[in-house]
């Protein structure tokens, strides 16, 4: 733990949906590491529990879907820090419900609107997580380049479904590749402020996220799952290497990587001349109205 936490003590650090399964394992291991964790989630019972558990935790009631709810979690945040600074914000709740995009209606029968939860949770709450993020970490380190900016990182969650052939989830697998596609823009411009963005897409992981009838499917085709550790290990890591901006990393578990978890390299075209060149025309072209940072 050590090696991977000198980066992290007295940190404030957000975590959305921190109250179970992943979030609450980034939790515990963001304050074994030392560093100062808001916890903000829909359940308060678990995470008040947490909160009187974990010195240095602090439970935040949030709705991630509700902007006000995130304006409060931050300014919570802020006041919680002893210097004021918001250092890390894991953009980590999430949901996976029956996609009613992919369901049939049934012959004879009208399709119905579908139910965009996912949607609202997955990547509504996550763009609401990541304008304050990036409001406070710009306020905190200004807006031009200087060598007093102090590190700040945006981890946004992605998943197995940011990357590949999900089938019969339209919606999730939208909002995780979206957590790429996120991820690719302000990558470009938050290291001008001192910030940087990264990914973490997880494998299976045994959480309340499935049904156990689910798990049970997954177990009994022979894939195997990843751990929560390897996850919290990989944040860790990330967050602790300052160097580390506009990556995306695989919670592979220990099948894939001795580690858990490993860079795929999926989010660069390094050696495609021919992509290569068309990026090069896009970021010289990309509007500018937003301001210049170059
Ligand atoms: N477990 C997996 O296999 C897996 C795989 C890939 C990606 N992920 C991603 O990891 C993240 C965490 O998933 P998990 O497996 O720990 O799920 P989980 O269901 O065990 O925990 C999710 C937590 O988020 C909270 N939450 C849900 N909606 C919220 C909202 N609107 N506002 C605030 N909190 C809310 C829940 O109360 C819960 O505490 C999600 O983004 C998920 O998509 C999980």
């Amino acid at each position: 733990m050590d090696m991977e936490s000198q980066n992290l003590k007295n940190k404030t650090t957000i975590v959305t949906g921190g109250a179970n399964g992943l979030g609450e394992a980034y939790v515990r291991a963001l304050v074994a590491a030392g560093a100062l964790v808001v916890i903000a989630d829909l359940d308060v019972l678990k995470g008040r529990k947490l909160e009187e558990e974990l010195t240095g935790a602090k439970f935040i009631e949030c709705d991630t879907t509700n902007w006000d709810d995130q304006v409060r979690l931050f300014e919570a945040a802020a006041s919680f820090s002893p210097n004021g600074k918001i250092s890390f914000v894991v953009a980590n709740a999430g949901i996976h419900r029956k996609d009613e995009v992919f369901a049939y209606a049934g012959d004879g029968k009208a399709p119905e609107k579908p139910d965009l939860a996912t949607i609202d949770v997955n990547l509504i709450g996550t763009l609401y997580t990541s304008k304050l993020a990036s409001h406070y970490f710009i306020k905190q380190n200004g807006q031009h380049s200087s060598e007093s900016q102090e590190d700040t990182c945006l981890i946004l969650i992605g998943s197995g479904a940011a990357f590949l052939d999900c089938p019969r989830a339209p919606q999730y697998c939208a909002t995780k590749w979206a957590m790429r596609g996120m991820m690719h823009s302000l990558r470009r411009t938050a290291y001008f402020y001192g910030s940087r963005v990264n990914v973490i897409s997880p494998w299976y992981v045994k959480t309340n996220i499935l049904s156990d009838e689910d798990f049970a499917h997954i177990t009994s085709v022979g894939v195997q799952f990843a751990e929560t550790s390897d996850a919290s290990q990989c944040l860790l890591h990330i967050l602790n290497d300052n160097t580390i901006n506009g990556r995306s990393y695989f919670i592979s578990g220990k099948k894939w990587s001795s580690k858990g978890y490993m860079d795929l390299d999926l989010e660069d075209y390094q050696g495609n001349s021919l992509v290569e060149s068309i990026q090069e025309d896009q970021v010289k072209s990309a509007p500018v109205e937003m301001g210049l940072f170059v």
